[in-house]
């Protein structure tokens, strides 16, 4: 069996893959394939798998370029660069790594808020600009997240830890939005359910979101939403770029609408929208949420347990669906 990796990945994926004697081949580039690379590099061997990561358009022209491929194991918990119906056609397994990143993406999350409530990046920056001289009463207020309210949209894995360290760790109250009730957390955590996202805006002092990108939730943020808002509420975004009109965010901060963001996913990333990066009420991350090894180890084996599964003739345990 042949297995193409796209990129580099940790070596505990690829390790099991090797025990299984099949031959892998990573890519040797040190960055993320071109289509035109990838489609290079897909139609030298007759791959057996693939392991792709978020960054590979997986589409109808990859899927014709490999037609021996009977699995691509997306390393990530998001497969929005995965054209599903193109593989359900070509009868090819596309499979996630669910699980594997919840407590970073939480954590990375609950960092975010910290950083702007505590101000720790224009601390960090003040200090290494020498301009700390002495204590000052009046430096760099910040303010606490005790007995806030979290607003999540979206409360699957991801958001239910997210819900967890604020509510244990801070005594914030929860209220979110799903499109289905989350039974747990309003028992252990005494999650308020809010029958819409603008439920959930109007009352929250720190909104996160927590939803896969689809259709129904490109733009889930936008102008309207920002205006419904408190005027001191934070945005919290490690879900997907695009959940949010970044346009209509930039002049939300700017303008004051809403007091700050801190956000992890792009509209068009790499590319962030000319301004963000300007303001002061932002702190930004380069969609690292999930980069912690326990994550990227359990993405890893995760991808590599769907491969081995998919290649001794079983269903992979994680197929992608929504
Ligand atoms: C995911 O797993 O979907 C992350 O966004 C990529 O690390």
């Amino acid at each position: 069996m042949k297995i193409f990796v796209t990129r580099k990945i940790p070596d505990i994926g690829i390790s099991m893959l090797k025990a299984k004697g099949y031959e892998v081949d990573v890519s040797p580039k040190d960055g993320p394939l071109t289509k035109s690379e990838l489609l290079t590099a897909l139609k030298a061997k007759s791959y057996d798998a693939v392991i792709s990561l978020l960054s590979d358009p997986i589409d109808a022209e990859v899927l014709a370029a490999a037609p021996t491929v009977k699995i691509f194991a997306n390393y990530a918990v998001g497969f929005n660069n995965v054209d599903l119906k193109a593989a359900a056609v070509k009868k090819v397994f596309i499979t996630n790594t669910p699980g594997t990143s919840d407590e970073s993406v939480a954590e990375h999350a609950v960092a975010l808020m910290l950083a702007i409530a505590h101000r720790i990046v224009e601390d960090d920056d003040f200090v290494r600009d020498g301009k700390y001289t002495g204590w000052d009463p009046n430096l760099l207020t910040g303010f606490n997240l005790r007995g806030l309210t979290l607003g999540l949209i979206g409360a699957g894995h991801i958001g239910e830890h997210v819900a967890t360290i604020c509510k244990n760790g801070f005594g914030m109250n929860v209220v979110y939005y799903d499109i289905k009730p989350n039974e747990k957390i309003e028992q252990e955590l005494a999650a308020k359910f809010a029958p819409t996202v603008e439920e959930a805006l109007k009352v929250a002092d720190v909104v996160s979101l927590h939803v896969p990108l689809l259709p129904t939730t490109q733009h889930l943020l936008n102008a309207a939403h920002f205006a419904m808002m408190k005027k001191t509420a934070i945005l919290i975004n490690t879900s997907r770029g695009p959940v949010v009109d970044e346009q209509a965010l930039l002049e939300a901060l700017r303008n004051g609408t809403i007091r700050a963001a801190g956000i992890d996913v792009y509209e068009k990333e790499p590319q962030i929208t000319k301004g963000l990066v300007d303001l002061p009420n932002v702190v930004l991350t380069p969609h690292t949420a999930s980069s912690t090894q326990e994550a990227r180890d359990g993405m890893s084996k995760t991808a590599a347990e769907n491969i081995i599964a998919a290649l001794e003739g079983q269903t992979p345990p994680n197929l992608a669906k929504f």
